[in-house]
């Protein structure tokens, strides 16, 4: 039960890598670009062991109406297959995508700004960066964080962009990044845009709600949705359809649950809009909750988890739904 998404034919007319295990697609749509603002994101139908599924890529700079639309796909071999699928594209590639939608519009009515990217979260974040340098009125700081310059993609170009304003963090050589350094970085009339792996969003998250600074000046985007553990199969009891399912590492609750035909409704399949969430009766292991919608403190009671993303690691689990099987 999806709502939304206009699909239109495109072809993929270049491909390029950009860094290690990072790769640029250009993509052209037969029915021509839609104007689309900094943070916007396409959704791309992809396969996954025949199955059709949806993955959702940022927009990689700014609107420009004679190029094509730009994201940027990193190779995670954990994946369920999306990163493998958009990885074995090539130059004239038929595929299907959304018009460009944005959850993560850049507010211009600050005068101070920091971005921070994690690794390919930097995907959304260079046009916003483009925006704001080229706004003299506008102070922009950056933090770009990842395992290495090899792994990180766009660095000569932000470093052409913005200069001194850009700061670097190489986690295999600097480090893990300590946030509390974030709040040297700004000041209450901040704006902060961040995009990255969960780790660093719940990290800055956090460092963000112990600080003085006012939550809506903290704004955010996830990409894909990793865990704190590696996916693994489990099996579900849902004493309201009388069944019990298995979830495969390769699948989320979510695809099990459709396959099994328990009703659940669902929209982003990003952990974003909690729509997909189900009751947790029971549960024996650990809950790895890889949404953003639930605060820290709901994840911590472990009464609700969101079926798209979340998993259960080192054991199993007890739903119900808001439905009932007949
Ligand atoms: S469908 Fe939006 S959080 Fe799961």
């Amino acid at each position: 039960m999806r709502y939304r998404n206009t699909w239109m034919e495109a072809t993929v007319v270049r491909t390029q890598q950009v860094a290690a295990n990072v790769m640029q697609l250009q993509i052209a749509p037969e029915k021509g670009m839609e104007k689309f603002t900094v943070g916007s994101h396409l959704d791309v139908s992809v396969l996954i062991n025949d199955i059709p599924e949806i993955r959702s890529y940022s927009l990689v700079g700014s609107y420009d109406p004679k190029a094509p639309y730009t994201i940027a796909v990193k190779r995670l071999p954990q994946s369920r297959g999306g990163s493998q699928y958009m990885w074995r594209l090539k130059e004239g590639s038929k595929i299907k995508i959304s018009q460009p939608t944005n959850h993560f519009e850049l507010g211009f009515g600050a005068k101070n700004y920091l971005l921070i990217a994690g690794g390919i979260g930097i995907t959304p974040i260079v046009g916003m960066a483009q925006q704001l340098a080229h706004r003299p009125e506008k102070q922009v700081n950056m933090l770009y964080l990842g395992q290495s310059s090899e792994e990180m993609p766009f660095i000569q170009e932000l470093q052409e962009l913005l200069g001194y304003r850009l700061t670097l963090h190489f986690s295999d050589a600097d480090g893990l990044f300590d946030t509390a350094r974030l709040l040297e970085m700004v000041d209450e009339r901040t704006q902060v845009y961040l995009c990255g792996p969960i780790g660093l969003m719940n990290a800055v998250r956090k460092t963000w709600e112990q600080s003085p600074f006012e939550n809506t000046n903290l704004r955010y985007e996830t990409f894909g949705a990793s865990g704190l553990f590696a996916p693994q199969k489990f099996m579900v009891n849902i004493p309201g359809y009388n069944k019990q399912i298995e979830v495969k590492e390769n699948e989320t609750l979510l695809h099990a649950m459709e396959a099994a035909e328990i009703d659940v409704m669902y929209d982003c399949k990003k952990g974003e809009c909690g729509l997909c969430q189900v009751d947790i009766l029971e549960y024996t292991g650990d809950i790895d909750h890889r949404d953003f919608f639930f605060s820290e403190a709901e994840k911590g009671e472990n009464k609700k988890i969101c079926a798209c993303v979340s998993r259960v690691a080192n054991g199993n689990i007890t739903i119900d739904t808001a439905y009932r099987g007949n």
